[in-house]
C-alpha cells in the first residue's frame, strides 16, 4: 500500500465568521495562546509524519507563507540580544517540514482549495487538514493514515455532535466496521448529509476537517456540480468515492475545536491556555475570581 507522504491545508477562505478580525490578516494567523491557528495542524502534520505539507492560499494570505520561511534578521537579533531559546524557537517553525504553495483562484469553497493542490499532491495518497479546526490529543491525521495504509481505503475523522449542532457539520450515514486493530472506532461509510436539520440527520457523527484521500478523489472533485446554497462541498465528491470505492470514518477520541468560529476559538483558547506549562496554573487561578 502507498504511504501517505503529502498533506494539503486549505488556507484561502475569507473567514467571514470572524470578521472584523479577518477583514486584512488571514484567520489561520488568529493566535491561538501562542501559536498561529494554522501551526497547531501543521504540528499534528509533523506528528503524523507527513513530509511535505502544501498549503493552499489565496489574495491577503502572504503572513502565511512569511510565518513558515526563515526570518534571519529576527533569528540574529534574538540571538545578539541574549535569547537564543527564542531564536531557535524561530528557526524551528521553518524546519519542521517541507512546505509548498498553491494559490486558489477564486475563492468559495474547500472543494476548489483541495483542488487547487491536484499537481503538487500528484498520483498519491494524501491527507487534508482544515486550518482553523485544533484536534488536541493524539494526532488524529496519523490515525487515518494507518487506517489508508492498512487498508487501501480512504478514511475521515468524525466525533460524536449535540443534536442542536448537527446543522454546522457534514453528517455521515454509517454501518460499523469493527476491526481488530481500531475496534468500534471504525464505521463504513454510505452516504454524506451537509448541514442537515436535527430531525435530518442520518446520525449522530459529525465530520471534523480531517481526511486521507486516495488520488481518485481529484476526479470526483472536478466533476461535482454545485450542491445545496450553489456551493461545491468537499462533502459531495466524498459521497461519490464512498459509494464507488469505499470510505470510513474514524471516530477519534480527541476534543475538536472550531476556532474559525468566535466561540469556539474562545474555548480553544481557554481551554490550551489551562494546559499551558508557562502559565496555566496561573490562569486556572484567574479564572476562578471572574464573576460568572
Ligand atoms: P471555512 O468555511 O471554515 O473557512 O473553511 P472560511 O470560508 O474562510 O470561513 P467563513 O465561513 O467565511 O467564516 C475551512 C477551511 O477551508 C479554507 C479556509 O481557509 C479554512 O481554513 N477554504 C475555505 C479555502 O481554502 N478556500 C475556500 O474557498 C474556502
Amino acid at each position: 500500500m502507498q504511504k501517505v507522504r503529502k498533506a494539503v491545508l486549505p488556507a484561502a477562505g475569507l473567514g467571514t465568521r470572524f470578521l472584523p478580525a479577518t477583514k486584512a490578516q488571514p484567520k489561520e494567523m488568529l493566535p491561538v495562546v501562542d501559536k498561529p491557528l494554522i501551526q497547531y495542524t501543521v504540528e499534528e502534520c509533523v506528528a503524523s509524519g507527513i513530509e511535505n505539507i502544501i498549503i493552499v492560499t489565496g489574495r491577503g494570505k502572504n503572513a502565511i507563507e512569511d510565518h513558515f520561511d526563515s526570518a534571519p534578521e529576527l533569528e540574529r537579533f534574538l540571538e545578539e540580544h541574549g535569547q537564543p531559546e527564542r531564536a531557535e524557537l524561530v528557526r524551528q517553525i521553518s524546519k519542521m517540514v517541507h512546505f509548498s504553495y498553491t494559490r486558489q483562484r477564486a475563492v468559495g469553497d474547500d472543494q476548489v482549495a483541495v483542488l487547487a493542490a491536484r499537481e503538487l499532491v500528484g498520483d498519491e495518497p494524501f491527507a487534508v487538514l482544515l486550518g482553523d479546526v485544533i484536534i488536541n490529543g493524539r494526532p488524529v491525521t496519523r490515525s487515518l493514515m494507518d487506517v489508508y495504509e492498512e487498508t487501501g481505503v480512504g478514511a475521515i475523522a468524525v466525533e460524536a455532535v449535540h443534536r442542536d449542532r448537527l446543522r454546522l457539520y457534514g453528517v455521515v450515514d454509517t454501518k460499523p466496521a469493527p476491526h481488530q486493530r481500531w475496534g468500534d472506532k471504525l464505521h463504513r461509510i454510505h452516504d454524506l448529509v451537509e448541514k442537515p436539520a436535527p430531525e435530518e440527520a442520518p446520525s449522530n457523527l459529525g465530520v471534523t476537517g480531517r481526511y486521507v484521500l486516495p488520488p481518485v478523489i481529484f476526479d470526483y472533485l472536478a466533476k461535482t456540480e454545485p450542491g445545496s446554497g450553489g456551493e461545491i462541498q468537499l462533502t459531495d465528491a466524498l459521497r461519490h468515492l464512498a459509494r464507488a470505492e469505499g470510505l470510513y470514518a474514524y471516530v477519534f477520541d480527541g476534543k475538536s475545536y472550531d476556532a474559525g468560529d468566535k466561540l469556539g476559538f474562545l474555548k480553544a483558547t481557554v481551554e490550551l491556555g489551562l494546559e499551558n506549562a508557562e502559565f496555566g496554573d496561573e490562569f486556572r487561578a484567574y479564572l476562578k475570581t471572574v464573576p460568572l
